[in-house]
């Protein structure tokens, strides 16, 4: 099945990295949010990275403003009617992931195929309140989704080979690596790279080392881009919160407990880059 209309639910960080990476990859997307005014804020967004690109001479005006105008904004699921590919890209919650799919089950045709942007939720649990657990697959991106290379790709239960091919092609068709995991909680790399984050914050929090310390250790003793504390703040910690409680209620295991610290700053509504602070200030 070649996949032409994206429809993306969530327009949020990943929700808007996802449709900017495939309106610029070609397909025709659409963007959703709960009112139609957050789904407008991050085609703004979207614009302004690309005046940024511009003025850096990595892309045009006119493949701005083509890529613009494959992207259109909405407030409702009912423009998912004539979508091929829904990818859902809300926040990490089962209970308002599922009402959005059995919703998006009365709507969308019998052939169009669910992506879940989950990183840590089950995909065969959540392919069982559709109507579709064989058109039910996860493609999960990475922030900021238009640099990253990775889609990790879950199959559930009931996935078939056709869908499994369909969330492969469009990924190569967004410019994307792709790599298979089993459907279990944080699938390969948030299983790996959480609890590292975790740790950090456990390590800040004994005062090992100040959060510059940790992250500088991290960046010039491992060569990463940035460290634990400023990945954590790009992601959200209430991001990282979520995936590590969906990981230590499911596998049952000490090391997947989330960082008492973590649990205070996101109570306080320090959650990183997006509301101004977290552990720096932005
Ligand atoms: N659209 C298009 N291009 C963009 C962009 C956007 N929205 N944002 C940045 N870019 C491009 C820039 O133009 C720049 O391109 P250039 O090198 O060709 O000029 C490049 O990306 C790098 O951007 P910056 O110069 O602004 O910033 P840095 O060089 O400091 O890199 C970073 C920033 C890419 C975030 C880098 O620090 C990095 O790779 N960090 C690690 C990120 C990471 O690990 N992400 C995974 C998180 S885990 C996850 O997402 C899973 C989830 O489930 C929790």
């Amino acid at each position: 099945m070649a996949i032409k209309k994206i429809f993306v639910v969530g327009a949020g960080q990943m929700g808007s990295g996802i449709a900017q990476t495939a309106a610029r990859s070609g397909f025709e997307v659409a963007v959703c949010d709960q009112n139609e005014g957050l789904a407008k804020k991050a085609k703004e967004r979207i614009s302004s990275a690309f005046d940024k690109l511009i003025s850096k001479e990595k892309m045009t005006r006119q493949d701005a403003d083509a890529t613009l105008a494959r992207l259109q904004t909405v407030g409702s699921l009912d423009a998912a009617k004539d979508a091929d590919l829904v990818i859902e890209a809300i926040y990490e919650d089962m209970q308002a992931k599922s009402e959005i799919w059995k919703t998006l089950s009365k709507i969308a045709s019998p052939s169009t195929v669910f992506a879940s942007n989950t990183s840590s939720i089950s995909i065969t649990q959540l392919a069982s309140v559709t109507d579709r657990p064989a058109n039910f697959i996860g493609m999960h991106f990475f922030n900021p989704v238009p640099v990253m290379k990775l889609l990790e790709i879950t199959r559930g239960y009931l996935t078939s080979d056709e869908t499994l091919t369909v969330a492969k092609e469009t990924g190569a068709a967004m410019g994307k690596v792709p790599v298979t995991a089993l459907d279990k909680p944080g699938f390969i790399v948030n299983r790996i790279l959480d609890p590292m984050l975790n740790e950090a914050i456990f390590l800040l929090e004994e005062g090992v080392g100040t959060a510059e310390d940790i992250d500088n250790g991290l960046i010039y003793g491992c060569n990463h881009p940035m460290g634990p504390l400023a990945l954590t703040d790009l992601i959200g910690l209430d991001v990282l919160l979520a995936i590590m409680e969906v990981m230590y209620n499911e596998y049952g295991d000490s090391k997947y407990r989330p960082a008492p610290l973590l649990k205070k700053m996101v109570r306080a509504g320090k959650l990183g880059r997006k509301t101004g602070e977290g552990f720096y200030k932005y």
